[in-house]
């Protein structure tokens, strides 16, 4: 997959910037968790970058005094943001002396937005740790489709915190802003967002779907295709409003907007996702379909004999998704993380879901973008199903814990090693 970063920092910005970030952290996990001082840093982080490592030693004057070299200066300089953003720790009462920060389940490490790192890569994807704004707002590359799940604007938040629902919709405009310019025209989003908010002390339910699919139309020209309902097996609940007053049912589904920038031009295809037909109407089929004529009362619709007689290649699905929570690929997922000592992601999507969205919206070889990563589901389902992919996440350790989904797969490397 050809990708452009568009490097454009204010700080030390040159054509190896992420090279040399994804050195420093590739240095700091070659060192096996040990303390590393940063003469030896800068000889591991310049090499693991392909960089030579004469250019430690090129000097040049800065402000009035001597023997100041450029690269070691970019070298602290990224040290700094990565400490900033957590992800590695000085060793108390040693000056000098950092190492990477291991994961903590009661402190997840999100990186500055400000930064965008390389994770980990395939052939077809690369899975960036930062922020979804901050790095789409760099690259050019087309994208076909938009599969996510972003955090939902929960009273009690989850270990990764989310926008309040006041902000939610600003928030979210902002996210996708930068993705939506790069959507080719025809080109599909999907959003799985929660219809469980509840006003606070309220059985009724916010607004704020109805106010963020507003927003993403009169703001980013973004066409309401569908609203989907994925329907699952979710626990029972909301508890307070379903178990206790008993004012409300137990909630069943979520919905999957379906948005696109140009309905005329949509890319999806039913043919890519048809299901077998069930039993009776294999049937049905078999016995030459309608048998009398049938009219509705009203006259709307009249079946004729022999009607739905001829084979096809399967059912045309219908706009309600049945599938399960929790499947296979999650639970293996869930298992392999937290053997690694990584905190398994508590929100994943159903690989089911996303590879059906993909399936139906994309062809083989386009690209599928998850902006909120996660445990990185939609990546995986576009990997398996042959579709390039690029995804961020703002924390380190489900960067990692996403990685290992992906072992297996042609061209993978991961940048990230040290928690391992
Ligand atoms: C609901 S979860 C996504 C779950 C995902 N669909 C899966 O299958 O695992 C939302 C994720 O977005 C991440 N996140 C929040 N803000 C972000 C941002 N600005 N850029 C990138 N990721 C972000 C959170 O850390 C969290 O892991």
């Amino acid at each position: 997959m050809s990708m452009t970063v568009h490097a454009k920092p204010s700080r030390p910005a040159d054509t190896h910037q992420l090279a040399l970030f994804t050195g420093i952290l590739a240095a700091y996990a070659a060192n096996d968790d040990a303390p590393l001082d940063n003469k030896t840093l800068y000889r591991m982080a310049v090499k693991q970058a392909g960089l030579p490592e004469s250019v430690l030693d090129a000097r040049v004057s800065i402000g009035g005094s001597h023997g100041h070299n450029l690269m070691t200066r970019k070298i602290r300089w990224f040290q700094q943001t990565l400490k900033a953003a957590g992800v590695i720790e000085r060793i108390p009462g040693k000056r000098g002396l950092w190492k990477l920060t291991q994961p903590n389940k009661d402190k997840l490490n999100q990186i500055d937005t400000t930064l965008s790192v390389l994770g980990f890569s395939t052939r077809l994807g690369v899975a960036i740790l930062g922020s979804c704004e901050t790095f789409f707002k760099r690259i050019d590359t087309p994208v076909h489709l938009v599969v996510t799940s972003p955090p939902y604007p929960l009273q009690n938040s989850r270990d990764y915190g989310n926008p309040s629902e006041a902000e939610f919709v600003d928030w979210m405009c902002r996210m996708l802003e930068p993705v939506v310019k790069n959507l080719v025209p025809g080109g599909s989003i999907c959003l799985n967002i929660s219809n469980d908010i509840f006003i606070k002390g309220l059985p009724a339910r916010s607004l704020y779907r109805e106010r963020l699919i507003l927003a993403l139309h009169d703001r980013l020209g973004l066409y309401k295709m569908d609203e989907l309902i994925w329907e699952s097996n979710k626990a029972p609940g909301p508890a307070i409003w379903a178990s206790k007053t008993r004012t409300q049912l137990n909630v069943a589904y979520e919905p999957v907007y379906w948005l696109t920038n140009d309905p005329s031009l949509v890319a999806s295809d039913n043919r890519r996702v048809l299901q077998p037909h069930s039993k009776e109407h294999q049937k049905f089929i078999a016995a030459g379909g309608q048998k009398h004529r049938y009219e509705s009362s009203n006259g709307a619709y009249v079946h004729l004999p022999g009607s739905y007689s001829a084979e096809t290649k399967g059912k045309i699905p219908r706009n309600v998704i049945k599938i399960g929570n929790a499947d296979f690929s999650q639970r293996a997922y869930k298992r392999m993380a937290i053997a690694n000592g990584l905190p398994a992601h508590g929100a994943p999507m159903p690989l089911k879901l996303a590879k059906f969205l993909i399936e139906f919206l994309t062809k083989p070889g386009e690209v599928v973008v998850d902006p909120f990563g996660g445990s990185f589901t939609t990546p995986l389902a576009a990997e398996l199903l042959g579709r390039a992919w690029m995804a961020t996440e703002l924390v380190a350790e489900y960067v990692l814990g996403g990685a290992l989904r992906f072992k297996e797969f042609m061209g993978y490397q991961n940048h990230l090693k040290y928690a391992a």
